[in-house]
């Protein structure tokens, strides 16, 4: 299937959508004619061997066998079906059923609350994160998308980012004058101005071409994006900075959810909410496998800092927690930070 996420004008790849809505919805009509069968597309722009491609893949395998096939979960990863520039759409338009996007993707929606999980250095480590996303204050966060006809589902890590380029980026003197591609955050991107570089909004699915090219000179992600993105191919350098989380929300269309029976509802639901802890057990391991690969396959340069260039960095990036307070909130900053160890 080919991918339709890439450099389409507006109004045509809108009138593709609408399209592709026509199509999906009486694929839905029918799916709903047969009294048997159910189908959920989902989704997502990452390959399959990390923990959302593997979760993604789990909740098919759970869903298929708790509803002896009568319900189908047909997942599609890579950004083979939508990519970060249309999904969020197709998924509002009814052309796919559920997606997992990165907390990052949700404040140009609307939800600028989603990219405190973005802010350098907020969070020690993944339990912290955690305190969010697996309680009170994550489930109301889930809970606001339902005005975009969202229906949030749940919360997974994938983990912290690290920066790569053709060179070190242990301190912010690295960073001087290179173009870093990141995700569309606001919060990303004044944390890239703060280090001293030139932040370039790109899809997940164009970062290793335009890194190639030449387009874009670095980048950040966790190590199982990296490897799997054959980014060590394009790249001589990663270094383990660990200064920002990287973790996804699970959602669904909102007019298909409520359309489900309330035992398919609860199937669903379950198998989702089992395959979501899977997801969470495995995404360290997986990135440590996926470092350790990167190892083995040799030809990257591979860099910690020392702790003195970890204090340049926080120091250069603290403007990036006041400067964006008002963006993100102060009501959910200060909420996060209760809920963060020592906050
Ligand atoms: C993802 O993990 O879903 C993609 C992250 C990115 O766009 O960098």
């Amino acid at each position: 299937m080919g991918t339709i996420d890439t450099q389409l004008p507006g109004f045509s790849r809108r009138r593709m959508l609408q399209g592709l809505a026509a199509v999906a919805g009486s694929a839905a009509g029918l799916a709903r004619a047969a009294p048997a069968g159910l189908t959920i597309r989902l989704s997502h722009v990452v390959a399959e061997d990390t923990p959302k491609g593997l979760a993604a893949n789990r909740f098919q395998a759970l869903v298929d066998a708790r509803s002896g096939g009568r319900i189908a979960v047909v997942v599609y990863p890579d950004a083979r079906l939508y990519g970060d520039h249309d999904e969020m759409q197709a998924l509002q338009l009814g052309a796919v059923e559920m997606l997992a996007p990165s907390l990052s993707k949700f404040g140009r929606i609307g939800f600028p609350e989603f990219e405190l999980f973005d802010l350098p250095y907020l969070f020690p480590d993944v339990a912290n994160v955690r305190r969010i996303t697996q309680g009170a204050l994550g489930q109301r966060m889930l809970d606001r998308l339902g005005r975009q006809r969202l229906v949030g589902l749940g919360f997974m890590d994938n983990g912290f980012k690290h920066m790569s380029a053709n060179r070190p980026l242990l301190e912010p003197a690295h960073f001087e004058g290179l173009r870093m591609r990141i995700q569309a955050s606001r919060v990303i991107a004044a944390q890239m101005r703060a280090l001293g570089a030139r932040p370039v909004t790109l899809a997940f699915s164009e970062t290793r071409r335009a890194l190639a090219a030449g387009v874009v000179d670095g980048t950040e992600n966790p190590v199982s994006n990296f490897w799997t993105q054959g980014m060590h191919e394009v790249q001589t350098d990663l270094s383990l900075t660990q200064h920002a989380y990287l973790g996804y929300a699970f959602v669904a269309n909102q007019r298909f959810w409520e359309s489900m029976s309330a035992p398919d509802r609860t199937l669903v639901s379950e198998a989702l909410r089992e395959a979501l802890y899977f997801g969470n057990q495995i995404a360290d391991t997986q990135n440590d496998k996926a470092l350790t690969a990167l190892r083995e396959a040799g030809g990257t340069r591979i860099d910690v800092p020392a702790p003195a260039q970890i204090a340049l960095m926080r120091k250069a990036v603290e403007p990036v927690h006041t400067g964006l307070a008002r963006r993100i909130g102060t009501a959910w900053l200060d909420d996060a930070r209760k809920a963060i160890d020592g906050g």
